[in-house]
């Protein structure tokens, strides 16, 4: 449970709010590299953190990431023209380059000045991982580029998608880390519902270990005589990896994650990723759209009217269908559309002051402490835990059977070595 003043402390993201500030001191990801797939090509609209922006790729084939609107009437710089390095207002014809410089102004006089004096708001970006990221925050804060293992796996090797989610990025985080719901929410047989009484195999004891980048988290299960044990990292601000064995291809195993990204206080963008395990075994498009599909992402589950969006949606209650619940815990197919319908189903922004968490809700009560604590350190004038990308390169996530009383950490090192 949280106070109502920690509670808009959390979730609010604009500029000028607490976390709106500590979220500018990390590079995030604003959008896939294949919504801009070519030179000069269309520019693309992009709304993180409360702001309006537009995404272009120029002649060099490197990124800008300007305001949504001209500085001259604020035109929207949508409509612009993508050409020789700059994109061009179609209104009064002011370019400007990817750094936000106006490098032409045709509605002045040849001799004028003032093109030097005017520029577009423009943050700096970097492309990696399938995606492209930027920084918001003070230029004198700004951290090495992020990094990771899925930033540096092939394109052969790697899977990135993304969905757009209508609620606040907070809600989508602590979703991904509150483990104790995945046997219950996303359970699809029920059977004889004796599961719910069988403490052992569906409630996880958890381990929280905090870190200079955020969290190691793991999830141990008794399952018959054996111990299975899943590691998760949360990296701050606002990532997951994980460690999630695949039953579609034996031979294929991938680490998996997300990124959930604020559009604004009440709506997220989440980045979905997964990359093989191995560098010797590269994703196959079948396994990935399988993959995609299993877990209700697919193309027949997104809407083809509204880009990244799901055709799920509160609007018509995610599909719920009341027979199928007998059978399935939720009767809403597909278990990413699960977890979209509740967080989304709690409302924009979910009132922490009126929970009651228990004993599983560890990783989510400590997942709140440090985004507090970053907060804070903002405040204070330091630099948050997690900006450093030297915390965070060498982690991947686990997910492993142990013998009883092993100790996990020895059991699991070696596939909790990084191989790209
Ligand atoms: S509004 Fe953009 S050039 Fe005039
Ligand atoms: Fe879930």
């Amino acid at each position: 449970m949280l106070t109502p003043q920690e509670n808009e402390r959390l979730t609010r993201v604009g500029r000028g709010t607490p976390m709106g500030e500590t979220l500018r001191r990390y590079w995030l990801p604003a959008a896939l590299s294949s919504e801009l797939p070519d030179r000069d090509g269309a520019p693309i609209r992009v709304r993180i953190l409360g702001e309006d922006l537009v995404a272009f790729r120029d002649s060099d084939g490197k990124v800008g990431l300007v305001d949504a609107f001209c500085p001259h009437r604020r035109a929207p710089m949508f409509f612009g023209r993508n050409e020789e390095c700059g994109l061009r207002c179609v209104y009064h014809g002011w370019k400007f380059d990817r750094d936000g410089a106006c490098v032409d102004m045709p509605s002045e006089p040849p001799d004028s000045l003032f093109k030097s004096k005017v520029t577009i708001n423009a943050y700096p970006t970097y492309e990696a991982g399938g995606m492209l990221w930027t920084y918001m925050g003070p230029p004198e804060f700004q951290p090495a580029p992020p990094d990771g293992e899925l930033l540096r796996a092939p394109a052969t090797h790697r899977h990135v998608s993304k969905t757009y989610e209508d609620c606040n990025y907070l809600q989508a985080v602590e979703g991904g880390f509150d483990s104790a719901h995945v046997l219950i929410l996303h359970n699809q047989k029920i059977g004889d519902r004796s599961f719910l009484s069988n403490y052992d195999a569906t409630v996880p004891r958890i381990e929280v270990e905090p870190t200079d980048y955020g969290y190691l988290y793991t999830g141990i299960r008794s399952r018959g005589d054996l111990q299975h044990v899943r590691v998760y990292h949360y990296v701050m601000p606002v990532m997951q990896i994980r460690g999630q064995n695949h039953a579609f291809d034996p031979e294929i195993l991938t680490i998996n994650g997300h990124y959930w990204v604020p559009m604004d206080d009440e709506h997220t963008v989440i980045y979905n990723f997964m990359y093989s395990d191995n560098p010797a075994v590269p994703l196959t498009q079948k396994f990935i759209d399988e993959s995609e599909h299993e877990i209700g992402r697919g193309p027949e589950d997104l809407d083809p009217e509204r880009p990244f969006r799901l055709k799920a949606r509160l609007s018509n209650d995610f599909f719920i269908d009341r027979d199928l619940q007998k059978r399935t815990f939720t009767g809403i197919p597909g278990i990413n559309t699960q977890d979209i319908a509740l967080q989304v189903g709690m409302g924009p922004i979910v009132d922490r002051s009126r929970e009651h968490l228990g004993t599983t809700d560890r990783a989510v009560i400590v997942l709140r402490r440090l985004l507090l604590e970053a907060v804070d350190t903002v405040e204070a004038g330091g630099s948050p835990r997690g900006t450093d990308p030297a915390t965070f390169r060498a982690l991947r996530g686990g997910n492993h059977t142990v013998e009883p009383g092993a100790d996990w950490h020895e059991a699991l090192q070696a596939e909790l070595l990084v191989r790209f």
